[in-house]
């Protein structure tokens, strides 16, 4: 895509993909997207764990009560962490970089979607404390969310700029 506009009217969350996988090169600039992102103090709190394993994936899909199933079906997913103890801007700065994970995907006519980790619930267990035990991930890394990522099912129509919530946006005062 050659232009910025048309990149985030174009990305839609897509939780149905075509099992096809994402080539090792696709992969690489899905990470240096988020490599490339900004950081308070550019402390890089982040870090990422990329998984492509089948059961691994499915095993992702059950770390909360709802809204994870989609990773069942992913090529790949992107564990999007922050380190605690380094900086408090943990959750924007891998808040950030998930967004720019997302727009590269988009932008490589990759399909994603945000499956929400931190202060999530699996039963009475934390979602975030599941992950870390199934990928080994210590425990001053908070978790923000998981981006799953796979070729698109079907494509969903872009959003419409003649219908935004406008009333959101407030000019010099609320
Ligand atoms: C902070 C955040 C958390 C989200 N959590 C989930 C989630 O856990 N599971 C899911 O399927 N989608 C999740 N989404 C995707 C939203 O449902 C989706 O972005 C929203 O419905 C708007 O659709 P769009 O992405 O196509 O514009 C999340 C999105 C954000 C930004």
């Amino acid at each position: 895509m050659n232009n910025f506009e048309s990149l985030i009217r174009a990305r839609r969350s897509t939780r149905k993909f075509t099992g096809q996988p994402i080539t090792p090169e696709e992969v690489q600039k899905l990470l240096q997207a988020a490599l490339l992102a900004p950081t308070a103090k550019n402390l890089k709190s982040w870090e990422f764990v990329a998984v492509d394993n089948k059961n691994m994936l499915q095993q992702l899909s059950t770390c909360k009560d709802s809204g994870a199933i989609f990773l069942e079906g992913c090529a790949l997913a992107v564990v999007m962490m922050g380190d605690t103890s380094l900086i408090d801007t943990w959750i924007e700065d891998a808040s950030i970089a998930a967004a720019y994970i997302q727009l590269q995907a988009e932008d490589l006519g990759i399909g994603s979607c945000w499956c929400h980790i931190r202060n999530r619930y699996a039963g009475d267990f934390e979602s975030e404390e599941l992950i870390r035990e199934l990928l080994g991930i210590p425990d001053h890394f908070g978790i923000v969310c998981i981006i799953g990522f796979g070729n698109k099912e079907k494509m969903l129509p872009p959003k419409d700029v003649s219908n935004l919530s406008w009333e959101k946006v407030h000019i010099g005062h609320f």
